[in-house]
């Protein structure tokens, strides 16, 4: 058979494969970079990033909500290299989240205790990092609302404080719950995550497949007050890290329950954010904000997207969500790397905290760092990341 120039140009623009092969050499090269960032960053690190100002980490030293990307991106580094000296470091910086087991002053747990001390189980086997999990995942479950069936995201227990509040995010937190059922033989755990995302499916997904970041309850009788936000734009808009989390929690939430309401979320949010993307394939800070899409972008929302997208593509056979994440993955290591500043702290530039309250847009954040290996992972070496993360 033989092919005309046509044809085998025709073929390298629409095959994803041929593209996967050409990004190969930059997602490994990508990785290298990480990682030697790292280990020239980690030596004189001594508390949790959580994000650059003028290219240099400014830090949390209770965690935030941000303290497992610091040792996680440690256990990708050593995953990636076998050098103990990554696991030291991720041994050393996860025991210092050891307070927070405890903390039911959050929803934030899942992001502070899967990247570390999950995975930290998963990689060492040392039935410590099981049992602190646990107990996060305990003061978790504390949080939920059994009139409104969702976990509250903010505000101290008992107190007034957005009692009635639960938002995309938490998405992401429950992957902790299903830890935990899986490893005590309790459903507890999963019944609440299985009632959470139930919830956010049918509150939080628009029927254009777009969400708020915000559903607000009555917290007393769990009777909807409506959709609202805090990061994005307005009640009405789509900030694009929450729809990313919302794309990466649906279909995790699908790999360990097997309802087909989750994949058919998941992929609804992820159709929807892969529409509003740019010829560039970074997502802008909020799909609807006035001056989307020529608006400030969020790499980290492209991170996040990337992982979502590959999980989303093993799950639904369909190759298209592959070749979407591939091409936004390209993207980032092209244009959103700090390759070009010898002094700069992070990985992945571009990143947008929160534009609604003018706090850290274009910056690096360690959820951008920590999930631009996950994804670089995924595509390199997937069996040893489906080990560290359980996929
Ligand atoms: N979970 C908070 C954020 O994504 O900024």
């Amino acid at each position: 058979m033989t092919f005309s120039r046509r044809t085998l140009l025709g073929a390298a623009v629409a095959s994803p494969v041929l593209s996967v092969e050409a990004s190969s050499s930059l997602f490994r090269e990508s990785l290298d970079y990480a990682l030697a960032k790292l280990r020239q960053v980690a030596p004189n690190v001594t508390s949790f990033p959580e994000e650059t100002k003028f290219e240099k980490w400014t830090y949390v030293n209770s965690g935030g909500w941000v303290g497992g990307f610091w040792p996680g991106m440690h256990w990708l580094a050593f995953l990636d290299s076998g050098d103990e000296q990554f696991r030291r470091w991720a041994v050393e910086s996860a025991l210092r989240l050891a307070p927070r087991r405890t903390d039911t002053s959050t929803h934030d747990l899942g992001f502070l205790f899967y990247p570390s001390w999950v995975t930290a189980y998963r990689l060492t086997s040392d039935a410590s990092w099981r049992d602190g999990a646990v107990e996060a995942a305990s003061s978790l479950i504390q949080r939920y609302n059994d009139k409104g069936r969702f976990i509250r995201a903010w505000g101290a227990l008992g107190t007034p404080n957005n009692a009635g509040r639960a938002i995309m995010d938490t998405m992401m937190n429950l992957d902790l719950l299903t830890f935990a059922s899986e490893q005590t033989g309790e459903s507890r755990f999963l019944d609440v995550a299985v009632a959470h995302a139930l919830t956010t499916r049918a509150k939080f997904i628009r029927p254009d497949g777009s969400t708020p970041h915000v559903f607000d309850f009555n917290p007393d009788t769990g009777e909807d007050i409506g959709p609202n936000t805090n990061q994005g734009y307005s009640p009405t808009s789509c900030w694009s890290r929450g729809q990313a989390w919302g794309i990466y929690g649906f279909t995790t939430m699908y790999r360990r329950t097997r309802r087909r309401e989750f994949l058919e979320s998941a992929r609804k949010l992820a159709d929807f954010a892969l529409d509003a993307l740019t010829p560039d394939h970074i997502p802008v800070w909020d799909y609807r904000s006035p001056l989307a899409p020529n608006d400030v972008k969020d790499s980290s929302a492209g991170a996040i997207m990337a992982c979502g997208l590959l999980d989303l593509a093993a799950a639904s056979g369909r190759f298209s969500y592959r070749a979407a994440a591939l091409r936004i993955l390209d993207a980032l290591c092209r244009t959103c790397l700090t390759t070009r500043s010898e002094r700069h702290e992070a990985i992945l530039a571009r990143g947008t905290r929160n534009r609604r309250t003018e706090t850290g847009i274009e910056v690096s954040l360690p959820y951008g760092d920590y999930y631009l290996m996950e994804a670089l992972l995924r595509v390199l070496k997937p069996r040893e990341l489906a080990r560290a993360i359980g996929l």
